[in-house]
Order: structure tokens, then sequence, then C-alpha cells
């Protein structure tokens, strides 16, 4: 199975894994938008490790790795890997649960989330909080290894209560995964401090000492091409994961284009008219409209529009908003 991680483009740009945010019909969104020499991989929301292995849990939790048939075709038209992030703390679900979806998906890679900040995730032992225990870690890793010929990457922190970089990334690069990616805030950070960047000098650094060539991937607070650039500069990582980024612009990973107000509301069409083929009611239309942000901004009008469309209740209402504001603004 060849190791895509050894062949982006350097520095690539990958799309965080975000759960209610980067589902098959928001991916589907973004291949359209996006330009392949910019977003290269793509990846799933986490799907809990504990679910995954069991038949009821396995049926709650397995929309998160849906792929639609036409994600998956612009996928290969596009050449973007999609990734699928699992977590939980048992070495035995790993396997377990990677070896399900080894053989029943078609993912590019598996990713270990290693870095969720949430409370109670931290307090089963899961995510972020394996960055104390990195015996478990490790068992973690070489159960999820021994499940898949799929690379395996691992999504992390710099910390718990404090960065820990050095010892961390050094650990991580003696288990010998696929890729690092590396969010430069601890645990305690969550979001509501400004990402660290000097942390990623220090990870570099363990890197160029261990003569080791594994990707690292660095995320946290990049919003925009420019801030990539900046960041590169000083802390040469071979690639940049958005989060947030995203919702400040949905171009993200296409600098060139310049969305006009029309692009943007046949936008917000096709995301919300996929969202309700691929849920129907199996998700709430409610969490389709966190999305309607992202695309009604930056033009007159906007303000009044959004609050008309978070009122809305179904399909067919942001349908008739939308309908009746191209015919008043004569957008066709
Ligand atoms: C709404 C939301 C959901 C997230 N869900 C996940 C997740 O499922 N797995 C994960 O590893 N990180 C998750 N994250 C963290 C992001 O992947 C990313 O590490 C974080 O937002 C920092 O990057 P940014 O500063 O570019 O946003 C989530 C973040 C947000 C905002």
């Amino acid at each position: 199975m060849p190791n895509f991680w050894k062949e982006l483009k350097n520095p690539a740009f990958l799309l965080a894994p975000m759960e209610d945010v980067t589902d098959t019909a928001f991916r589907e969104i973004i291949l359209r938008l996006s330009h392949p020499d910019y977003l290269q991989v793509l990846y799933t929301e986490f799907t809990n490790t504990d679910g995954l292995c069991h038949p009821i849990g396995r049926d709650k939790v397995k929309s998160r790795l849906q792929v639609n048939a036409s994600e998956q075709k612009l996928l290969k038209e596009k050449d973007v890997k999609l990734v699928a992030q699992i977590w939980g703390n048992k070495p035995e679900k790993f396997y377990e649960a990677t070896k399900f979806i080894s053989e029943n998906y078609d993912f590019d890679g598996i990713d270990i989330n290693m870095g969720c900040p949430v409370k109670k995730v931290v307090k089963q032992g899961s995510c972020s909080a394996l960055i104390q225990f990195p015996d478990l870690a490790g068992e973690i890793i070489q159960a999820t290894k021994e499940a898949t010929k799929l690379p395996v990457s691992i999504k992390t922190r710099t910390g718990l209560g404090k960065h820990v970089t050095e010892e961390w990334i050094d650990f991580l690069l003696s288990q010998d995964p696929a890729a690092i990616i590396l969010h430069t805030r601890t645990q305690k950070m969550q979001t509501d401090f400004p990402a660290e960047w000097e942390e990623m000098g220090k990870a570099l650094a363990v890197r160029r000492a261990s003569k080791l060539s594994i990707p690292i991937i660095g995320n946290g607070d990049i919003f925009s091409m420019k801030d990539a650039k900046e960041i590169y500069a000083k802390y040469p990582v071979d690639g940049f994961m958005i989060g947030r980024g995203i919702f400040h612009n949905p171009w993200f990973f296409n600098p060139d284009f310049n969305p006009s107000i029309k692009d943007k509301l046949d936008t917000l069409l096709e995301h919300s008219r996929l969202y309700v083929e691929t849920w129907g009611k199996k998700r709430n239309f409610q969490v389709l409209k966190r999305f309607f942000k992202i695309y009604v901004n930056d033009f007159n009008g906007a303000a009044a529009l959004r609050a008309r469309l978070m009122d809305t209740n179904d399909l067919e209402e942001v349908e008739n908003i939308i309908g009746s504001f191209k015919k008043l603004h004569t957008i066709k």
C-alpha cells in the first residue's frame, strides 16, 4: 500500500477533521471549490473505536465514515486523499476498528486522535490524555499499524497542562508513524489562546536530530495563505492543516479565486441540497445552519439575509429565501 504522506507537495494543505462539519457533504463541497495544487488531504470526523467494535454502537457512529459516491468520484478525479480518524483508549479496540475500516471502506489512511482536548474524553484517558501515558499511546499506535496496510498518522497537541513538545515528538517518532500532525497548543489551552508556533520549531529540531524523514504537519490559527506563508518562512513544516480557517473562507484552498455573490449563494444551495439528500432525517437540519454564515458574508444585505436563513427549518425555506434574494437583486 503506497504511503501517500511521502508523496505530498511541500507544503501540503489539509482540511482538519471537525465533528459535525467535515461530513461527506461538506467535504464534497470543499473538493468542488478547491484547487488540487493546494488541497491534498481531507479527514473524516473522529469516530470512536469502542462504538465501531460494537454491533449497536457501530450503527450509531458509522455515518461519520460515510463517503458518498459523488465524493469518491471527485477524490479520484482530483487525486485528493481521504483519511479516517479514530479515537479511544484500548489498543485491542483500535486493532479491531482499524481492521473493520480497512476491510469495508476505501480510505487512504488512518489517523489516531491524540489531540482532542474535551474534558469528558480526557477524563477517560483518550485523545490528548494519551500524551501523559506514552506506554499506552505506543501500544495503540502499534496495534493500529498491525491491523492495516494503510499509513497510520497521529494528530496531537504539544502537551496537557504544559508543553512537553520535545519529549512527546521524540517518543512519537520512535513509533514510526506515517506522519505527525501537531496542533501547537496544549490540551489546557483548548482553542482559547493563540497557537504557539515556537513549539513547532522545537518539534522540527527533534526530527532533525533524529535523522528521520517522517512528515510533520502544523496546525493552529492558520486563517489565510498569507498566514501559512509567514509561518513557513520560520518553521518549514511539511504541510498545514486548516481548521476554522475554512469558516472564514470556504475557497481557502483556491486562493486565486474571488467568489461572486452568486457563487456564494449557489454554493450555499448546493451544500444544503447535498446535506439533506445525504442525511434526510438522520442528521438534524439545525446543524446545517452553522454553515450559512460562511457563505453569506461580505456583500450588501448579507446580515439581513443571514438572519432570515437562521430562522429556517427545512430546505424548501432556504431555497425560497435565496430565490427571492436573487430575484430582488437580479443575481442570475
Ligand atoms: C467544530 C470543530 C470540531 C472539531 N472536531 C475534531 C475532530 O473530530 N478531530 C480532531 O482531531 N480535531 C477536531 N477539531 C480540532 C481541529 O481539527 C483543529 O485541530 C483545531 O480547530 C485547530 O486548528 P485551527 O486553529 O486551524 O482551527 C475540531 C475543531 C472544531 C472547531
